[in-house]
């Protein structure tokens, strides 16, 4: 099943006394979800925003929200972030000992179940989920922070999750140091939804820099940009 290429940009960089400005604006330039970063302070070394703030911008887009729960536990906020807004919720492996209920318990809330991996932790985590989620986030770079760069050792892993995920209709996403130069290496990796910050909010010209990646990872899928 190959599933479509998609770009995601991460509303982490943008600027936040414009958040609505900002999204609409990524909206209009191409993106295809927005990537929504939720940090804790605890589970990662930075704290971003919280339901309220997701739940305002929502209005501005009709296009999916992608969340991306780096908070622990997880378990708590579910519902509140199901009812901001999201259509995927994406939880970390390492956030709880129980990432079997957690997934059970975004599909329950009628969302999109989404797992991710810290760059240190193994593929394996994976096979007994799998079946339970809609989406697999690799990240390459240590979570907490944008503008970090990519760590190459996760172009394999995003490999071996393709062959992990074989013909299931589950999304593979990369998140952390995504640019126009490595998307192409991404894309061929396996990966279809490519999550940026830096990368498109750099300079403002959120349009170009959106079409510079999907054009690299279309290219590498050989598709038409
Ligand atoms: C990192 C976040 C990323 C981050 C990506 O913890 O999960 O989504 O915003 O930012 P860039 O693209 O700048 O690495
Ligand atoms: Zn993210």
């Amino acid at each position: 099943m190959t599933r479509p290429l998609l770009i995601a940009p991460s509303i982490l960089a943008a600027d936040f006394a414009k958040l609505g400005e900002e999204v609409r604006a990524i909206d209009a330039a191409g993106a295809d979800w927005i990537h929504v970063d939720v940090m804790d302070g605890h589970f990662v070394p930075n704290i971003s925003f919280g339901p309220a703030v997701m739940a305002s911008v929502r209005g501005v887009t009709s296009k999916p929200f992608d969340t991306h729960l780096m908070i622990s536990p997880c378990d708590p906020y579910l519902e509140a972030f199901a009812k901001a807004g999201s259509d995927i919720i994406t939880v970390h492996t390492e956030a709880g000992p129980h990432v079997h209920r957690s997934l059970q318990a975004i599909r329950a809330l009628g969302k999109r179940a989404g797992v991710t991996l810290n760059p240190g932790t193994p593929v394996g985590v994976l096979d007994n989920v799998i079946d339970l989620v809609d989406l697999v986030l690799v990240m390459s770079v240590n979570p907490g922070f944008g503008g970090q760069s990519f760590i190459a050792s996760q172009l394999d892993k995003i490999a071996a999750v393709r062959a992990l995920v074989g013909g299931r209709d589950i999304d593979i996403e990369v998140d952390g140091g995504v640019t126009a130069d490595n998307a192409g290496a991404i894309a061929a990796a396996g990966a279809n939804v490519l999550v940026a910050g830096s990368a498109v909010f750099k300079g403002g010209k959120y349009k170009e820099n959106i079409a510079a990646i999907r054009n690299a990872a279309a290219q590498a899928r050989g598709e038409m940009a």
